[in-house]
């Protein structure tokens, strides 16, 4: 006999719509996986969504033999802006194996080693503008992220400058802010309503980022350059197993996507800071490592490794934070076999053809993992405390193949920018009794975190 899943109670037809709160989808998720543990579901206009929250039942779901990418509700929204791109592509779709083959290459530790000194050359500009602040002025840290997040994925992938760090801001972050917020909220709402109502906002974000995209394009057309970057790799090569290019739409999409997907990099380093001044003892010891092995000298992308404990603090950040806050998984289809699929040997049943969450918020904290699992400790991120923890705590980057495509860029940019602003700011936080409360949509950030930044005092 199976347990049943545990399920809010909800309103007659309506199910539980109100369970969930469509402006912060992923804060109810996260109330609702502190009340029922390791596994929960709703019902919203018919559709069941079963939601896993412990880190016994998620390395169940990891378990690529049984499991994969479940493509839907938001992820198939927001296929409006990019198609069948390697993060919103079928299963099925020909497609992720071309974009995936063509695109890899570019994002490999070797490859994005090369791009360390634009990284850096980035996160200066935005150290030496907080610098430059008057020290009492507040600021929201995540919307300088922000900038020089795109300021540095455009710049190393796409071989362009858009001088948006401290000029006005550029128009594909409130692009890419309106079309995920649509994709997340359309599926909560009346088709109708989506079209009458709510279509015009997805659209016009749609069209920037696509001309965002076009106009790199056209500029690589009009200037020859030598950079074998990933602009020049979508636009050139081919996927060595099918012999297929990707077409001019489909340059666009995965153009498009990266920024997207890199967007959650910014919101983990916000809640790092907050973590940091939170911490001021983990802080100590970032600023103690990063004088002994960096010293007065250059920041040099062989630095990087030897930064133990700021790669802790890294880790730890992408396990507090959840800043990719979740993943959608479906079992594989056995044809002809519908029986339910068991999870935790048998406890519970769900459908064959079931979606499922994972919430990271749930499984990052999980106390049969973590002792004082809401504590920061970059410690317990380091050398074999690290190896030793069970490998689906350590998702922050997804899953399989469908795990992040830009992780080894994320880790680069997250360890160099975390490591200037340890080394050269000093944060005050505006208000000291700040509690992190996130929102978001495809990743999730502190909202009103404010802070005042200042060169750090010797
Ligand atoms: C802290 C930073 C980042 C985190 C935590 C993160 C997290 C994730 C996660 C959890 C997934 C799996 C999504 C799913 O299963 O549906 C994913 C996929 C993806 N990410 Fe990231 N990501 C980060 C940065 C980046 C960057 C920098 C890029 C691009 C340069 C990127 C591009 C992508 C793409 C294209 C996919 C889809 C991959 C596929 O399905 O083949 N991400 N990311």
């Amino acid at each position: 006999m199976s347990t049943p899943i545990p399920q809010p109670p909800g309103v007659p037809l309506l199910g539980n719509l109100f369970d969930v709160d469509p402006n912060n989808t992923w804060w109810s998720l996260k109330t609702l996986a502190e009340k029922y543990g390791e596994i929960f579901q709703i019902k919203v206009f018919g559709h069941r969504i079963v939601f896993v929250a412990s880190a016994a039942l998620a390395e169940e779901l990891c378990d690529q033999k049984r499991f994969r990418k479940y493509v839907g509700g938001p992820v198939v929204e927001i296929r409006y802006t990019v198609h069948d791109s390697l993060f919103t592509a079928f299963d099925h779709e020909e497609s992720w194996g071309v974009a995936h083959h063509i695109i890899a290459p570019q994002l490999t530790p070797d490859a994005i080693t090369g791009h360390f000194g634009e990284v850096l050359q980035c996160a200066e500009e935005l150290v030496a503008k907080w610098q430059g602040l008057d020290p009492e002025k507040r600021i929201r840290p995540l919307d300088d992220l922000n900038r020089l997040n795109l300021e540095a994925t455009t710049l190393t992938l796409f071989g362009k400058k858009l001088n948006s760090i401290n000029g006005p801001e550029h128009p594909m972050i409130q692009a890419m802010e309106d079309s995920t917020s649509e994709a997340i909220k359309r599926p909560t709402r009346p088709k109708l309503l989506n079209w009458l109502v709510h279509g015009g906002k997805l659209k016009k974000a749609t069209k920037t980022m696509r001309a965002f995209a076009a106009e790199l394009v056209k500029d690589r057309q009009e200037h020859a350059s030598d950079r074998h970057d990933m602009l020049w790799a979508m636009m050139n090569a081919k996927d060595p197993e099918t012999g297929k290019a990707l077409t001019e739409s489909q340059v666009i999409d995965e153009i498009v996507t990266m920024p997207i997907g890199s967007s959650t990099a910014p919101c983990a380093i916000a809640a790092g800071i907050l973590f940091l001044l939170q911490n001021p003892d983990a802080l100590a010891k970032a600023r103690d490592e990063i004088d002994a092995v960096i010293g007065d000298g250059p920041f040099t992308s062989e630095h990087v490794s030897q930064l133990h404990y700021v790669a802790g603090l890294v880790r730890e950040t992408l396990r507090l934070s959840c800043a990719a806050p979740g993943f959608n998984i479906e079992p594989i289809p056995k044809p002809g076999d519908e029986s339910p699929v068991l999870l935790g040997g048998g406890k519970y049943q769900v459908a064959h053809n079931q979606a499922l969450i994972l919430v990271l918020a749930g499984v990052n904290r999980d106390p049969a993992v973590f002792d004082e699992p809401l504590a920061f400790r970059p410690e317990r991120m380091v050398g074999e405390a690290f190896e030793q923890l069970p490998a689906s705590v350590k998702k922050w980057f997804g899953n399989g193949k469908r795990e992040c495509i830009g992780k080894h860029w994320a880790w680069e940019f997250l360890m160099v920018v975390m490591t200037k602003l340890i080394q050269d700011v000093d944060f005050e936080a505006v208000d000291p009794n700040y509690q992190l409360k996130q929102d978001g949509w495809f990743n999730i950030r502190p909202i009103d975190f404010f802070a005042k930044v200042k060169p750090r005092s010797r």
